[in-house]
């Protein structure tokens, strides 16, 4: 039994993506007709109490955080959608841009109104290229409708879109890296105060959602018949876009509600694994997730009980590998990506990632020693600890999940 549901991807196959009557002709801009009619405050507090959390990974309430950038004094503000997509096997956002472009737009409209932002950015991995000209057209055709410019709907208000490619750095999806690299500056994280929602882009109040996140809020302020809030519980409320990869026969992105257990979404939706093999690991959320053995197949997919396993939900991302990859290659993998990405410029993570990456190796050459193991524990710890960023704080949460739910990976026997 199918558990994909349809909500926050409803309009998709439903109009033409390259006219904007199409989108018209299915009810397109009735959300920000809807939204224009009330208080930015009400549009936040709906949002907060739908339940929302930010789907960019860090999980963020989102109704708060588009109360707290309205809240910010500013002459001019700004959104920005980060659309980076750069956490190995999460692909839902090029879903989302790729059938329903509209709607994108449409919701950034809405989070301008919100937060009396003028300026809205979306900021797209230059893999996504090729996407460029469907949003560019969709920004044009909105333009030329009178939903994007001066008096907006007659009501005074002013919001313009930019489009914006990164050059491919893993790192610019990090707020302020995505913000300098905007910027025209190299696209590395900086320290925090001051905090984007106060000085980001420019220097002015920033807010920045990710597609995901937008692109609930239409469908949100038109469910009267509060189908969002139905689905799930706690403080998974309503539906998510999970990104299923790796040796699953089906890989694809699909809507579930939450609660959906982690068994359902891998043999039902992603049909099982390839040739019926067995299962040897999962990672939740990225390359920078934790990873879990099948253990987990039964945990309902929320984020209470993600966390409750020792995993969570980060970008959406469930990477499924099989028996042809250990434990431990999977992990020389994964450290090679983080120390490629590291931007460098600060020690824990630029050293930390090799070290990691070194020691690893030594590992699978069978010449680790029980003090190689101690220092990987050590550097990895030191790094979640003294990181500027959030990639040196997570890149090694593979690792350390592995040592707890793969301990035999790491027995180097004797060996001093
Ligand atoms: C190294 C790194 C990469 C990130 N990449 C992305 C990304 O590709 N897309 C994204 O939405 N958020 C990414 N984030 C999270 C963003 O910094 C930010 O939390 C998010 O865009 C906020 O939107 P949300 O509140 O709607 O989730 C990344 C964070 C880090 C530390
Ligand atoms: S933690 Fe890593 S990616 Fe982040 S700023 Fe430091 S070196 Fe750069």
């Amino acid at each position: 039994m199918s558990n994909e549901i349809r909500f926050i991807t409803k309009n998709f196959h439903e109009y033409d993506t390259s006219s904007i009557d199409s989108y018209i002709g299915i009810g397109g801009f009735k959300a920000l007709q809807k939204a224009v009619s009330m208080d930015g405050e009400d549009i936040a507090s709906l949002i907060a109490k739908a339940g929302v959390k930010g789907r960019g990974g860090a999980a963020y309430d989102m109704g708060r955080k588009w109360s707290q950038a309205r809240a910010v004094p500013g002459e001019r503000k700004v959104i920005i959608c980060n659309a980076d997509e750069g956490e190995p096997c999460t692909f839902k956002d090029r879903e989302l841009i790729s059938n329903d472009p509209f709607n994108l737009i449409e919701s950034m409209i809405i989070a301008g109104y919100t937060v009396r932002a003028q300026d809205g950015y979306i900021y797209m991995r230059e893999e996504y290229s090729h996407l460029r000209p469907l949003l560019q057209k969709a920004i044009h055709q909105t333009e030329a409708k009178g939903f994007l410019g001066k008096n907006i709907l007659g009501r005074g208000f002013e919001f313009n879109i930019h489009l914006y490619s990164g050059a491919g750095a893993y790192v610019c999806g990090e707020g302020t890296a995505l913000i300098r690299s905007i910027e025209g500056k190299a696209g590395r994280p900086r320290m925090k105060p001051p905090f984007i929602k106060q000085s980001g882009l420019f220097a002015l109040p920033t807010c920045v959602n990710n597609v995901e996140s937008l692109s609930i809020v239409p469908h949100l302020l038109l469910d009267e018949k509060n189908f969002y809030i139905s689905q799930g519980s706690g403080e998974s409320i309503g539906t998510k876009l999970v990104s299923v990869g790796g040796n699953v026969r089906h890989p694809g992105v699909f809507e579930i509600p939450f609660g959906t257990t982690v068994r359902e979404i891998i043999y039902n939706l992603a049909g099982g694994l390839q040739d019926d093999r067995k299962l040897r690991l999962i990672q939740f959320g990225g390359a920078s997730g934790k990873i879990a053995n099948s253990d987990i197949l039964d945990t309902p997919y929320t984020y209470e009980d993600l966390k409750k396993s020792g995993v969570t939900v980060g970008s959406g991302a469930i990477l499924v590998i099989d028996d042809r990859t250990s434990v431990l290659d999977f992990l020389r993998i994964t450290q090679e990506f983080f120390s490629h990405e590291s931007c460098g410029q600060c020690t824990p993570c630029r050293e930390g990632n090799l070290h990691i990456k070194l020691l690893l190796n030594k590992l699978a050459k069978g010449e680790a020693k029980h003090r190689d193991i101690d220092t990987l524990t050590k550097i990895a710890k030191i790094m979640t600890m003294s990181s500027l960023c959030g990639l040196g704080e997570s890149a090694q949460n593979a690792l350390l999940s592995a040592m707890r739910v793969f301990p035999e990976t790491f027995d180097v026997g004797g060996a001093e």
